[in-house]
């Protein structure tokens, strides 16, 4: 066993510090109480599972950690560290990548300019055109290299990725935070409305980040990929944290009743 491997195994473990926490937080909007005094944890090398009905609070909690929206109270513990986000850019450069239920992509850009876009290969901007173009042949390599890898097959790589099926534009996003993830990687619902192989594709992407030691937060409604992929789950109801249990295929009617409520 290699040593980067042994060192990601024991990561892993229960023993593992989190690398990123919430602690007690609050989120109004309005009249609406989104969030209650939440607590989450999530290591390396783990996914959480994120449930809840609709408007439970899942994708507020995760705005709010990847700085789309700040708690109004409460704070993010990221290796350790109490850590203000302010903004999406801040999470990232703290290391949280999150591919959102809505406006996961550009629609206007094929997927290597949704690959690369905000961190484009870097070179000076008085490059002349020809080599500009050179670099946006380099990131057209990159994308299809990476894809093809990651076993994401698109019918065309260059066409913009509004021409493209929900399934093929959620696998480009997740395929994405594979590149770029460093430490947490947040999913909301990214098997929405998916067939099943394209939901397979992308299910075995959320592995693959887990593999490559990242911690991930999972949001689905589906039980059957919470049971598959996620080492522990996280019931909302209403804003409030209602239960924390490992899912298994005994446990799925607990796990429903609590997100019922019933
Ligand atoms: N930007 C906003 N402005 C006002 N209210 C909001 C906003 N975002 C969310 N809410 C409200 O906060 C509550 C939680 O919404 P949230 O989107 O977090 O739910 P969710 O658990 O992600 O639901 P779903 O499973 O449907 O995606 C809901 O009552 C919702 O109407
Ligand atoms: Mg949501």
């Amino acid at each position: 066993m290699n040593a980067v491997f042994a060192s990601r195994t024991a990561q892993a473990d229960e023993a593992s510090p989190p690398v990123l926490s919430v602690r007690g937080a609050s989120k109004r909007f309005g009249s609406v109480l989104a969030l209650a005094g939440i607590d989450i944890s999530v290591s390396r090398g783990e996914i959480l599972g994120l449930l809840g009905d609709n408007g439970a609070g899942k994708s507020t909690l995760i705005k709010c950690i990847s700085g789309v929206h700040r708690f109004d109270s409460g704070s993010i513990i990221i290796d350790g560290a109490i850590t203000t986000i302010r903004s999406p850019g801040e999470a990232r450069f703290a290391g949280i990548e999150t591919v959102y239920q809505d406006l996961a992509l550009f629609d206007n850009l094929t997927p290597a300019q949704n690959f690369f876009a905000g961190r484009e290969i870097s070179g000076p901007q008085w490059l002349p055109r020809g080599l500009r173009f050179l670099k946006q042949r380099r990131m057209d390599a990159e994308t299809e290299a990476l894809l093809g890898n990651l076993k994401v097959t698109l019918p065309k790589l260059d066409a913009v990725v509004a021409m493209m099926s929900g399934g093929q534009r959620q696998a480009i996003a997740v395929a994405r935070s594979t590149v770029f993830a460093r430490k947490v990687v947040i999913l909301d619902e990214p098997t929405a409305a998916l067939g099943l192989r394209e939901s397979r594709q992308v299910l075995d992407l959320v592995a693959t980040l887990r593999d490559q030691g990242n911690a991930v937060i999972l949001i689905t409604h589906n039980m059957e990929h919470v049971i598959e992929l996620a080492d522990r789950a996280v019931v909302l109801r209403q804003g409030r944290k209602v239960g924390e249990l490992v899912p298994t295929k005994d446990n799925k009617q607990e796990l429903v009743s609590m997100i019922v409520g019933a």
